[in-house]
């Protein structure tokens, strides 16, 4: 009755575990900038997915500008860079778009994004939110595009994230 009883709670691991490893064998990961195991391949994030961390980015490049933050606002922008990259390759095309994001891309957003960073080098305040309202302009340019017109950016009116600091450290 002993060893039935051992035996049985040795099977219950082994069923435990077994069942673990498949669970994680379907975690959704992938490997592009978006971070991820790459040997757990074949999850592609879509497009609304990628837009709301752009989105994200976005009101942080802003705030960031705000807190005159510029590493973080150098950050920013390399990470929409990113995400732009993975819009390209993953979607090359969207839905009925009559315009592809491969070409959208590179025609309408990579200035903008540059100039941000152009802006950012400079450090002035100014200077940073006229790149950064064009950069808005551009993303409402390709929604319009893409047949997305419904969906606008704006300048971020308040701080949605409690728990980042968005002041530069003080050394
Ligand atoms: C290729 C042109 C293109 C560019 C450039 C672009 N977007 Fe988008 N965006 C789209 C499309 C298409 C959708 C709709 C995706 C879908 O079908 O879910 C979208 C959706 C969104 C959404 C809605 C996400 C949701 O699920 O609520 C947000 C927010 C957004 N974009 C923000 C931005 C921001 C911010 C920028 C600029 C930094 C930007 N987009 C640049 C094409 C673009």
């Amino acid at each position: 009755m002993r060893v039935l009883t051992r035996y049985g709670l040795f099977v219950i691991i082994t069923l435990a575990s077994a069942l673990a490893v498949a669970a994680c064998g379907h975690a959704p990961t992938s490997t592009t900038s978006l971070g991820g195991n790459p040997a757990a391949d074949g999850f592609v994030p879509g497009l609304g997915e990628i837009m709301s961390l752009q989105q994200m980015r976005h009101t942080k490049l802003w705030l960031a500008g705000q807190a005159g933050n510029w590493k973080l606002a150098e950050y920013e922008v390399e990470e929409l860079g990113e995400g732009f990259d993975d819009v390209v390759k993953l979607h090359p095309t969207h839905k009925d778009s009559p315009v592809d994001p491969k070409d959208a891309i590179p025609r309408m957003i990579s200035v903008p994004l540059e100039d941000c960073r152009h802006a950012i080098e400079t450090q002035n305040a100014a200077v940073f939110a006229a790149a950064y309202d064009a950069l808005t302009t551009a993303c409402n340019n390709c929604h319009e595009a893409t047949n997305f017109g419904f969906n606008r950016v704006q300048r971020p009116t308040s701080n949605p994230y409690p728990n980042q600091v968005f002041e530069p450290a003080r050394r």
